[in-house]
């Protein structure tokens, strides 16, 4: 049986410090319920060798095998995702004495970014012997989950709030996964999984309440940092932020690639919400540890609905240790944001995905973004499901004259 070379030699809770055994499926800490995070046997890479090594690689996720969580070759469940193009963007207006790129995630399987989590978090449940999967998901996760759990042969179901845009639902029924509709907000839905769930022996890939689907995010730093090398990093990384696993694996992949000795130099990281919910841009301009819920949260963004996210003080961490800070952008200013990245740049962008174009002229302004500064955009997903024009109905705002 072909091995990995994977590093992974446990899991610990930074909350309280418990180590967990990785050998065995685990949620969250057994002690105190919080994120449990793959720790890896660092001191066994040299850094310039393994760099080199990539380069014999195909230009995809599973090529950072040695820092990803599964150790049996056949295991590993893959859609071909990951190694996904960064790009200049071009002039921008309102922000011209910025470089802006973006790195797009809308090409790979299933549509967005979320397949670089659910192809690490299925790859390890199957090769723990798991046969059931669940999942509460604003759209995206749930696809994905929904693809990679087909793929691997696995029964899937997955909880998405009645208000999960049709072409997302209908995706999920289409890899032949069981969709239930719960009212309100993802946060209503993970109560309703939960409790549908117990006792099914089936197991919950929520993010953050499982360990490895923040590993596959990892990618997202290590594919940046591996486009350019320090030389060629980024200033600073926008993301529109969630549940935070993106900020959360971006900052991990940083960390672990400071520890082998290749990176010098972190991009501070900004999460980008919607003024309708924005637990975490709150929580970062009061400098509390963790979020309040957000009440009465609302957007157009499905992805960014999510008014209590779990672990949040990890999230706060991440941006915090990075210099980073956070930001938060309308919903009008999110759609016409969707329709420049399409009409002047070519860009296909969700409304999640152009949270952060939205927020350029916002943090330059504000001179959290400096003259002469490289920002990377990330984009999560695609827009082609979605119209541009329903949307700005939705919203109140009107498209440009013809
Ligand atoms: C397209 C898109 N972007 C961003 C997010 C938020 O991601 P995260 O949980 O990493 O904050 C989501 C989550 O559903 C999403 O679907
Ligand atoms: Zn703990």
């Amino acid at each position: 049986m072909s091995e990995t070379g994977s590093l992974l030699v446990g899991l610990v809770c930074p909350a309280c410090g418990t180590a967990v055994d990785h050998r065995q499926p685990v949620g969250t800490c057994p002690s105190c319920g919080g994120t449990l995070f793959a720790e890896y046997d660092l001191d066994r890479l040299d850094g310039r060798t393994w760099l080199r090594s990539l380069r014999d690689r195909p230009a995809r996720l599973w090529r950072y095998r040695e820092l990803l969580p599964v150790g049996r070759a056949d295991a590993i469940v893959s859609l071909g995702e990951g190694g996904s193009p960064i790009f200049p963007l071009g002039a921008i207006p309102e922000a011209p004495d910025l470089t802006v790129v973006v790195k797009d995630d809308g090409g790979l399987p299933t549509g967005s970014f979320k397949a670089r989590g659910m192809t690490a978090a299925v790859s390890r449940a199957k090769e723990l012997g798991l046969r059931e999967l669940y999942v509460p998901s604003a759209g995206n996760a749930g696809v994905a989950l929904a693809a990679y759990g087909a793929r691997a042969g696995m029964r899937v179901r997955i909880y998405l709030p009645e208000r999960t845009p049709a072409p997302q639902r209908n995706a999920c029924s289409s890899y032949g996964a069981e969709v239930r509709s719960v009212p309100g907000t993802i946060r209503e839905a993970g109560e309703t999984a939960r409790t549908t769930e117990k006792g099914r022996g089936s197991f919950d890939v929520s993010t953050l309440r499982e360990p490895f689907r923040v590993e596959g995010k990892k990618t997202m730093g290590l594919e940046i940092f591996e486009a350019g090398g320090n030389d060629g990093l980024p200033d600073a990384i926008l993301y529109p932020a969630g549940g935070g696993t993106g900020l959360i694996g971006m900052e991990k992949a940083f960390s672990e690639l400071a520890r082998i000795g290749l990176l010098h130099r972190i991009p501070r990281l900004y999460a980008v919400q919607p003024d309708g919910c924005a637990p975490v841009v709150r929580a970062l301009a009061e400098g509390a540890e963790r979020v309040t819920p957000w009440a009465d949260p609302h957007t157009v963004a499905p992805g960014l609905l999510v008014p209590s996210p779990f672990a949040s003080e990890r999230i706060l961490a991440a941006v915090r240790s990075t210099k980073g800070g956070g930001v938060t952008v309308t919903d009008g200013e999110i759609v016409h944001a969707m329709r420049q990245l399409a009409e002047r740049h070519g860009v296909s962008a969700s409304p999640e995905a152009a949270a952060p174009y939205a927020a350029l002229a916002r943090l330059r302004a504000r001179g959290d973004l400096r003259p002469g500064e490289t920002v990377l955009l990330y984009l999560t997903g695609t827009g082609l499901p979605f119209s541009i024009e329903e949307l700005e109905r939705a919203v109140g705002v009107t498209a440009p004259p013809r």
